[in-house]
C-alpha cells in the first residue's frame, strides 16, 4: 500500500509552511512545486532533513515541474502574490487568476482524481477559477479561509476571557474579505453562547479585529502576509479529507439552496470534509442579521467572479 500524496503549489511562506506541517503530521508524501528554480528543491531537502528529528517517514520532494505530482490525492494551491501594505485582496485578482489558471490546468491534468484546496487570494474568486479550469466536480474543489478566520476569532475570544482556545467554537462564514460574517449565534465557550459572556460593544470590537485580521498582520510584517495560521488551516483541511474525518469546517464551497444569496458561488459555509472532499454543505439557521450579512458578502464574491469572467479566466 502506498502512502497518500499531497502536492503543494507555491513554495513561498504559506506553501512551504503547509508542506512542513503536512510532513510533520506523518500522513502523506509531499510534493512542493514553485516556478523559482531551486526554491522548492532547497526547502524540500531542508524539510526532509528534519524527518529524523521530527519523526516522520514521508518523503518531501521539491520540483519546478508536474511529473512528480502525478496521482496526488490533494492539491493545495498557494501560488500567487501575497498582499502588500495598502493593497486589498481584490487588487490581486488579475495577476493571481492567471497563476491559478495555469497551475490548475497543469496539476489537474496530472492528478485527475485529486481534491483541490485553494489558498491564493482573492480566495473565493480563485476557488472559482480553479473549479472552472479543472472541470472537477464541485465536491472536489474548495477554498481555505473560514478555518483561518474562525481561528482568529477563537484566539481573540480565548484571549479576552482567559480561557483555553479548545473551549471556544466559532464559525466565520461568507467571503474572505472585509464582508466576512463571524456568526456570534454559533460561537460558544464551553457550550455557553459568547453573547452571554462578552458585552455587545466589546464583542463588536473583536468581530472587527477578526474581519481585519489579515490586514493587521500585513501592516506589522510590512513585506508579506500571514502564514503560520493559514498553513495550519490548510493542513487541517487536508487531514480531514485524507483521514476521512467528516469534520465540519467553514470552507469556501459551492452550494445550492442551502443559504440565501449563495447559490452557485464559492463562499465560506460550514462544510463536512471527508474522503470525497466536500461531503455536505451543512445548514445552520442563521440569525436575520447574520443572514443579511451573508447575502451581502456573497454579493461581493459574485462581483469578483463576474470580474474573473470578464477577464476571460
Ligand atoms: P509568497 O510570495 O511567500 O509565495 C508565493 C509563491 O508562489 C512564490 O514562491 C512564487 O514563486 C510562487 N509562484 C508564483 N507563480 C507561480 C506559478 N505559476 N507556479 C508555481 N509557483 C508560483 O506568498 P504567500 O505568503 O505564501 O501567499 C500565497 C498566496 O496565499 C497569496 O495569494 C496570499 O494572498 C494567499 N493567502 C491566502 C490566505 C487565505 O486565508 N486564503 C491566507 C494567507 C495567504
Ligand atoms: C490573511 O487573511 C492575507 O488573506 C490573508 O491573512
Amino acid at each position: 500500500m502506498s502512502r497518500a500524496k499531497i502536492t503543494v503549489i507555491g513554495a513561498g511562506n504559506v506553501g512551504a509552511t503547509t508542506a512542513q506541517r503536512l510532513a510533520e503530521k506523518g500522513i502523506c508524501d509531499v510534493v512542493l512545486v514553485d516556478i523559482v528554480e531551486g526554491l522548492p528543491q532547497g526547502k524540500a531537502l531542508d524539510m526532509l532533513q528534519s524527518a529524523p528529528i521530527c519523526g516522520f517517514d514521508g518523503t518531501v520532494t521539491g520540483t519546478n515541474g508536474y511529473e512528480d505530482t502525478a496521482g496526488s490525492d490533494i492539491v493545495v494551491i498557494t501560488s500567487g502574490l501575497a498582499r502588500k501594505p495598502g493593497m486589498s485582496r481584490d487588487d490581486l485578482l488579475k495577476v493571481n487568476a492567471g497563476i491559478v489558471k495555469d497551475v490548475t490546468l497543469k496539476a489537474s491534468a496530472k492528478s485527475p482524481d485529486a481534491v483541490i484546496i485553494v489558498v491564493s487570494n482573492p480566495l473565493d474568486a480563485m476557488t472559482y477559477v480553479a473549479h472552472k479550469q479543472s472541470g472537477f466536480p464541485a465536491n472536489r474543489v474548495m477554498g481555505m479561509a473560514g478555518v483561518l478566520d474562525s481561528a482568529r476569532f477563537r484566539a481573540f475570544i480565548a484571549m479576552e476571557l482567559g480561557v483555553s482556545v479548545a473551549n471556544v467554537n466559532a464559525f466565520v462564514l461568507g467571503g474572505h474579505g472585509d464582508t466576512m460574517v463571524p456568526s456570534t449565534k454559533y460561537t460558544t465557550v464551553a457550550g455557553i453562547p459568547v453573547e452571554d459572556l462578552i458585552p455587545a460593544d466589546r464583542l463588536g470590537q473583536i468581530l472587527e479585529r477578526t474581519a481585519k485580521g489579515g490586514a493587521e498582520i500585513v501592516s506589522l510584517l510590512k513585506t508579506g502576509s500571514a502564514y503560520y495560521a493559514p498553513s495550519a488551516a490548510a493542513a487541517q483541511m487536508c487531514e480531514a479529507i485524507l483521514l476521512d474525518r467528516k469534520a465540519i469546517l467553514p470552507c469556501a464551497v459551492i452550494s445550492k439552496g442551502a443559504y440565501e444569496g449563495c447559490d452557485g458561488l464559492f463562499v465560506g459555509l460550514p462544510a463536512k470534509l471527508g474522503a470525497k472532499g466536500v461531503e455536505e454543505v451543512v445548514r445552520f439557521a442563521l440569525s436575520a442579521k447574520e443572514s443579511e450579512a451573508l447575502k451581502r458578502s456573497a454579493a461581493a464574491v459574485r462581483e469578483l467572479c463576474e470580474a474573473v469572467d470578464r477577464l476571460g479566466f
